[in-house]
C-alpha cells in the first residue's frame, strides 16, 4: 500500500519577509534576533528566503540544532563544517574566496582549509577564529558580494565556556560585523525565550540588536491555509479552535487528516500535554525542585505553579508583570509558556498547551472537591 503524503508548500509570511528584505537592502547596522513560540516557522521561512534571494547575496546558514555542543572546539567544527569532504570544501572555497561566486549562495559553514582549520582548533581562541572568518567575509564584499551570516539555535551556545562564556564573544564579534564594521549582516535565531529574554536585558548589548517576532498564524491565515487544502469553513473552525495557528500543527493536521479526525489528532496531542502537566505537578508534591536565577537557586512551589496556571483560565495571554518568577521561568523551561520579553507577554506555546492547562487545572480543582468531601 502507498500512502500519498500531501506535499504543503511555504505558505504567507509576507509581512515578515519584507521586513527581513528591507533590513537586507540597506546597510549592516545591528545585530537581528530571530525569536518566537516553538514551532511557528522561524528556520522555514529563513530557509524560503534563502532560497529566494537574488545572486548578490552569500549566506552562511549555520544550524546548531543538529549537533551536541559542550565545548568550544564543538562549536568550531560545525562553524567551519569540519566533517565536510575536504575535496568539496577546497573546491567551494575556491569558488567563493579567489574570484567566481556564481552558482553558490548558501553555505553551511566558512570554508578555511584544513589547516588553518586544525591551528584554529587547537588555540581555543575565539578571537582567531572570528578573525578568520572576517577575511572571508572580507573578500566576499570585496567582490561585490552581500554576506549574511545566520545563526540558528544559538541558545545551543548559551553555556560553553571558553576563558569566560563563549557566547560574549560571538556577540562582541557580531557586534563589530554589524555596528563597527558594517561588513555582513547577521540574524541568530532561537525558539528558547529565556535565552532571548537574557539578550533583551543585558545593558551591553542595548541599542545595538533588533528583534524580529515570528509568531504562530493569526486566525485568517491560519484558515486561509486550510482552505487551500480543502478544509470546509466549518472544519477551518474547528481545526483553529484546537490547534491555534501554530504552522507545525496544521501542516501535520493537512498531512495527516484532510479535514476528517481533526477531533481526534487535536485530543492526542492535549493528553499528552496534560501528562506532562500532571507529571509536573505530582513530581513537585514529592521532589525539591530549584530554578537558578542569576546565580541563585528559588524553589519551585506547587500551589504557585497551579496559581500561574490559573491565569490562563480566561485569557490566552497575560502581561508579564508581578508573576512569580521561580513558577513562571519552571513553566517556560518546560516549554509550556513562551515569554516575548519585547512585547512583555506570557503566553502558552501552542493552543493545545492553552487547552491542556485548562483541563489539567480542572481535574486540580475536581480533586481537591473529592478530597474536602472525603475529609467530612
Ligand atoms: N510558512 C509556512 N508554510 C507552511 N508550513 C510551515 C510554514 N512555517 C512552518 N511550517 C511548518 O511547520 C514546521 C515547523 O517549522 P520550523 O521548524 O520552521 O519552526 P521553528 O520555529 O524553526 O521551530 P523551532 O522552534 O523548533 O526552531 C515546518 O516543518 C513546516 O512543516
Ligand atoms: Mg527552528
Amino acid at each position: 500500500m502507498t500512502i500519498n503524503l500531501r506535499k504543503i508548500e511555504f505558505f504567507n509570511r509576507e509581512q515578515e519577509k519584507e521586513e527581513i528584505i528591507n533590513i537586507l537592502k540597506t546597510e549592516p547596522r545591528v545585530v537581528n534576533f530571530i525569536y518566537g513560540p516553538i514551532n511557528s516557522g522561524k528556520s522555514t521561512l529563513i530557509e524560503n528566503l534563502i532560497e529566494n534571494l537574488p545572486r548578490d547575496y552569500i549566506v552562511f546558514y549555520i544550524n546548531l540544532r543538529e549537533r551536541m555542543i559542550s565545548s568550544y572546539n564543538d562549536f568550531i567544527e560545525i562553524l567551519f563544517e569540519y566533517e565536510f569532504e575536504e575535496e568539496k570544501k577546497i573546491k567551494k572555497a575556491k569558488e567563493l574566496i579567489p574570484g567566481v561566486i556564481e552558482g553558490v549562495k548558501m553555505l553551511s559553514g566558512i570554508p578555511i582549509s584544513t589547516k588553518v582549520f586544525e591551528k584554529i582548533f587547537a588555540e581555543e581562541k575565539p578571537k582567531n577564529a572570528f578573525r578568520c572568518i572576517m577575511k572571508v567575509i572580507e573578500e566576499i564584499k570585496r567582490k561585490n558580494k552581500i554576506p549574511v551570516l545566520i545563526i540558528d539555535e544559538m541558545q545551543k551556545i548559551g553555556d560553553v565556556k571558553v576563558n569566560g562564556l563563549l557566547i560574549y564573544e560571538v556577540f562582541n564579534f557580531f557586534i563589530r560585523l554589524t555596528k563597527e564594521k558594517h561588513l555582513c549582516h547577521v540574524f541568530a535565531i532561537s525558539s528558547d525565550s529565556l535565552f532571548i529574554e537574557t539578550v533583551y536585558a543585558d545593558a551591553k548589548l542595548s541599542g545595538r540588536c533588533r528583534y524580529l517576532l515570528v509568531d504562530d498564524f493569526d486566525k485568517e491565515t491560519a484558515k486561509k491555509f486550510l482552505g487551500k487544502y480543502g478544509f470546509s469553513v466549518k472544519e477551518q473552525n474547528i481545526a483553529y479552535n484546537y490547534f491555534g495557528g501554530k504552522p507545525l500543527d496544521l501542516s501535520n493536521l493537512v498531512s495527516l487528516s484532510g479535514g476528517s479526525n481533526i477531533k481526534k489528532i487535536a485530543d492526542d496531542g492535549i493528553s499528552e500535554r496534560m501528562y506532562h502537566l500532571r507529571d509536573m505537578l505530582d513530581k513537585l508534591l514529592y521532589v525539591k525542585i530549584n530554578i537558578s536565577s542569576d546565580g541563585e537557586n528559588i524553589p519551585v512551589k506547587r500551589e504557585k505553579l497551579i496559581e500561574v496556571m490559573r491565569m490562563f483560565e480566561d485569557t490566552g495571554e497575560i502581561k508579564d508583570i508581578n508573576i512569580s518568577r521561580a513558577e513562571k521561568r519552571y513553566l517556560i523551561n518546560e516549554n509550556i509558556l513562551f515569554i516575548d520579553p519585547i512585547r512583555n507577554i506570557i503566553k502558552p506555546q501552542s493552543k493545545l498547551d492553552l487547552v491542556a492547562i485548562r483541563d489539567v487545572l480542572d481535574e486540580v480543582e475536581k480533586s481537591g472537591k473529592t478530597r474536602r468531601l472525603n475529609k467530612r
